[in-house]
C-alpha cells in the first residue's frame, strides 16, 4: 500500500477512536446522572387496600396502558422502555409506588425521565394510586414484554446526557399535593384534576395546546355538541369524521373507559373554560 494512504488510512482510525471516546464519554455522563440518588422524598398513601375495579379503568382512561403496554407488562415507548408494571407492582410497597408515580423517584433514589408523565400525575388522588396499584397485583405475574436491550441502555443514557431526557426530580413541584380522595365528577375540583391526569400530557398544562401538534381544548370545543362529543370520546371519530393521528386511539382506547358522568362532566367543563 502506498505509504500516504497507509498514513490517510491511520490518521482515519485515529480520528474514529477520537470520536468514539468522545461518545463513550457522552454516555459514560449520561449513565452518571441516570444513577444520581436523589433520596427517597417522603411519601404516604392513605385509604388502605385500593379498589381493582376502579384501578383496571383508572389504567385505561389515564393512558398507563398506552405507554406500558395494553396488558402494563412494559412496551417500548420511542426508544424507552416503559417497565413491566405487574413487576414493579409485586416488588415495591404501595408507597414506593407512589413515589414512583407522582414524584418521579424510584425506591432507590433515581429519577424517572419525564418520557413518564409524572408531572401530570403528581396531584393524583390517594385512593386512584391504591386503585391501579390494587388492579396490578390482581393480574398474574408475567415477564417482561420489552426487555431493557443494550440499544436502549446506550440511547437512554445518550439522552440524558444531551439534555433530552429531563429527570422527572427538576419537574415536579414539591408543593404539588393529591387529595386523599379523588373529587366527584361535576363538581367544581374534577375538571382540573381530571384534565391534569387524562389530558395535559398532550394539550399541556392549562389546556392551551402544544405547537402545532395538539389544539386549545377551550378553542376546539366550541365546534363539539354533546353528541360529536360523546362520539369522539368513545370511538375516536371526530367531528368531521376525519382520521385522527392520536387522539383517534385515545378516543377509542383511552376516554371510551370513562364512565357517563364522567363524559357528562368534561364536555360541560371544558365547554365552560374561558377562550383564550
Ligand atoms: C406517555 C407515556 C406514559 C404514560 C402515560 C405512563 N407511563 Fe409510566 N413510564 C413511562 C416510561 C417511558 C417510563 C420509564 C421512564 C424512564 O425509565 O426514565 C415509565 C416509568 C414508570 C414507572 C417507574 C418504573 C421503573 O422501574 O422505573 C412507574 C411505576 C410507572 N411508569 C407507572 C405508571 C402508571 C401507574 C401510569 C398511569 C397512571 C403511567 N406510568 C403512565 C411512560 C408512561
Ligand atoms: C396522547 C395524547 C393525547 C391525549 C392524552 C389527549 N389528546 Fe386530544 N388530541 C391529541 C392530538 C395529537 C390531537 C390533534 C389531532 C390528532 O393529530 O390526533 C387532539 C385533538 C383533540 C380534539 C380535537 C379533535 C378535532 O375535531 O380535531 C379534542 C376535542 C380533544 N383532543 C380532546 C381531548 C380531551 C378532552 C382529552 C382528555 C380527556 C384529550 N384530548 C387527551 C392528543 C391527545
Amino acid at each position: 500500500m502506498h505509504n500516504l494512504m497507509k498514513a490517510g488510512l491511520g490518521l482515519f482510525g485515529a480520528a474514529l477512536l477520537v470520536a468514539a471516546g468522545a461518545a463513550g464519554a457522552l454516555v459514560w455522563a449520561g449513565q452518571q446522572s441516570l444513577d444520581k440518588d436523589h433520596g427517597a422524598l417522603p411519601e404516604t398513601l392513605a385509604g388502605g387496600s385500593g379498589d381493582a375495579v376502579l384501578g383496571a379503568r383508572l389504567a385505561r382512561v389515564y393512558g398507563c396502558s398506552g405507554c406500558h403496554g395494553a396488558a402494563l407488562t412494559g412496551a417500548d415507548f420511542y426508544g424507552i422502555v416503559a417497565p413491566n408494571l405487574r413487576r414493579r407492582a409485586r416488588a415495591w410497597r404501595p408507597e414506593d409506588f407512589a413515589r414512583a408515580v407522582r414524584k418521579g423517584l424510584r425506591p432507590d433514589g433515581t429519577s424517572i425521565s419525564w418520557a413518564m408523565p409524572s408531572e401530570m400525575f403528581a396531584a393524583m388522588a390517594d385512593n386512584e394510586i391504591a386503585a391501579i396499584y390494587a388492579h396490578l397485583r390482581t393480574l398474574p405475574a408475567a415477564r417482561d414484554a420489552q426487555p431493557v436491550t443494550l440499544k436502549h441502555r446506550l440511547f437512554k443514557a445518550w439522552a440524558a446526557a444531551t439534555g433530552e431526557l429531563i429527570p422527572n426530580v427538576v419537574l415536579v413541584r414539591a408543593t404539588d399535593a393529591g387529595p386523599t380522595v379523588a373529587p366527584a365528577p361535576g363538581t367544581p375540583q374534577w375538571g382540573p384534576y381530571f384534565t391534569r391526569q387524562a389530558c395535559a400530557e398532550c394539550h399541556n398544562h392549562g389546556l392551551g395546546g402544544n405547537g402545532g401538534q395538539t389544539p386549545a381544548l377551550a378553542d376546539v370545543i366550541q365546534i363539539y355538541d354533546w353528541l360529536a362529543f360523546e362520539r369522539l370520546t368513545t370511538t375516536g371519530v371526530p367531528l368531521d369524521g376525519r382520521k385522527l393521528r392520536l387522539m383517534g386511539g385515545v378516543g377509542a382506547k383511552r376516554l371510551s373507559h370513562m364512565t357517563a358522568a364522567e363524559r357528562r362532566a368534561l364536555f360541560d367543563y371544558l365547554k365552560g373554560l374561558p377562550q383564550p
